[in-house]
C-alpha cells in the first residue's frame, strides 16, 4: 500500500534519534512537511538533514525540552509560523526509567510521567484545537508493551506507559466527533538510542549485533526489531489508510507480549 501524507504536517517529539528520527523520515519519504523536538543540538541537526533528504523539503528541528513548558510553548509557536499547523503529532520523547521500587525516589517517578503523559497530554491539548477546525487529526502515542504486561522491576516505566493507554482510549472517544483519531504504538524491543547506549555501556567487547542478538532470542520472531519496521506502522497509522482505527493500541513487538 503506497500512503500518502503530502499536504500534512507531523510534529514528532524525540525525533532527534531511534524510532522518533525513523517515523520522521518516513513520514517526510511520504510526503509530509516535519517537524521534530528534542534536546541535544547535534543529533538533531543529523535527523534534520536526513528528513530533509528523505522528503526533499519541509522539515524543522527546534530544541527544545518537552518537560519545559515555556520552552515546549515556543516550540510549537516556531512549528505554527512555519508550517501553520499541525495534522500528525507524535508523542514519542521518553527514557527507559525503570528499577526495584527501593531505587525508585518520588521525584523520578514524577520526572517519569511529567515526560511521558504530561508533556505529551499537553501538547495535544495545545494542537487538537486546530484539528478540530480541520475535522482531520492524528495523535500517535508511542508506549510500551510494558503497560499491558507489567513486569518484576518496571516501576516508574509501567506506570506511565498503563497511564499512555489510558489517555489513548479515553482521548480517542472524547475527539472521535471530529475525525480525529488516537492511537498508541506499543513498543517491545526496537534498535534505537536506547540500545546503542545500553551497549555502549557494556563495554562487552562484541559488536553491536553480537550483543543484541541474545535479546533478539527472547522475542518470538527470533530478532530485534528495526526502527524502520516500527516506523511503517505509524506511517500507516498517521494515514488516511487508517481511517477506522482508534482508540487501539498496537504492539510492535516480534510477538513478544502476552497480551495483545
Ligand atoms: N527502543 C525500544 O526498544 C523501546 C522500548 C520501549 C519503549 N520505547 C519508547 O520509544 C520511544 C522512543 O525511544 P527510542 O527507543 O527511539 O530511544 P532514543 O533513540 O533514545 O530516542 C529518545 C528521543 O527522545 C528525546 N527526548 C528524551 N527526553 C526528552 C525531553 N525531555 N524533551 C525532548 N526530547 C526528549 C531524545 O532526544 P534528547 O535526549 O536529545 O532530548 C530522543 O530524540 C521512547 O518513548 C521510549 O521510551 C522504546
Amino acid at each position: 500500500m503506497l500512503i500518502d501524507l503530502k499536504g500534512r504536517v507531523a510534529l514528532v517529539t524525540g525525533g532527534s534519534t531511534g524510532l522518533g528520527r525513523a517515523m520522521a523520515e518516513r513520514f517526510a519519504a511520504s510526503g509530509a512537511d516535519v517537524a521534530i523536538l528534542a534536546r541535544n543540538p547535534e543529533p538533531l541537526a543529523a535527523a534534520e538533514a536526513a528528513i530533509k533528504k528523505a522528503g526533499g523539503g519541509n522539515a524543522m528541528a527546534v530544541a527544545c525540552d518537552i518537560t519545559d513548558a515555556a520552552a515546549r510553548d515556543a516550540a510549537l509557536a516556531q512549528v505554527m509560523a512555519r508550517f501553520g499547523r499541525v495534522d500528525i503529532l507524535v508523542n514519542n520523547a521518553g527514557a527507559s526509567q525503570r528499577g526495584p521500587i527501593e531505587t525508585v525516589s518520588r521525584a523520578g517517578m514524577v520526572a517519569d510521567m511529567d515526560l511521558k503523559i504530561f508533556a505529551a497530554a499537553e501538547l495535544i491539548r495545545d494542537v487538537v484545537p486546530g484539528m478540530k477546525e480541520r475535522r482531520w487529526g492524528r495523535v500517535i502515542n508511542v508506549s510500551a508493551i510494558i503497560g499491558k504486561a507489567p513486569d518484576a522491576g518496571s516501576i516508574p516505566t509501567s506506570l506511565s506507559r498503563a497511564a499512555g493507554i489510558a489517555m489513548t482510549r479515553a482521548l480517542s472517544r472524547e475527539f472521535a466527533p471530529w475525525n480525529i483519531l488516537v492511537n498508541a504504538l506499543c513498543v517491545g524491543k526496537i534498535k534505537s538510542g536506547q540500545w546503542e547506549r545500553r551497549y555502549a555501556k557494556s563495554g562487552s567487547g562484541q559488536s553491536y549485533e553480537e550483543f543484541l542478538a541474545p535479546i533478539g532470542e527472547t522475542v518470538p520472531l527470533g530478532r530485534i526489531g528495526e526502527a524502520e519496521e516500527f516506523a511503517n506502522v505509524a506511517c500507516f497509522l498517521a494515514s488516511d489508510a487508517a481511517s477506522y482505527v482508534t482508540g487501539a493500541a498496537i504492539n510492535v513487538d516480534g510477538g513478544l507480549c502476552p497480551v495483545a
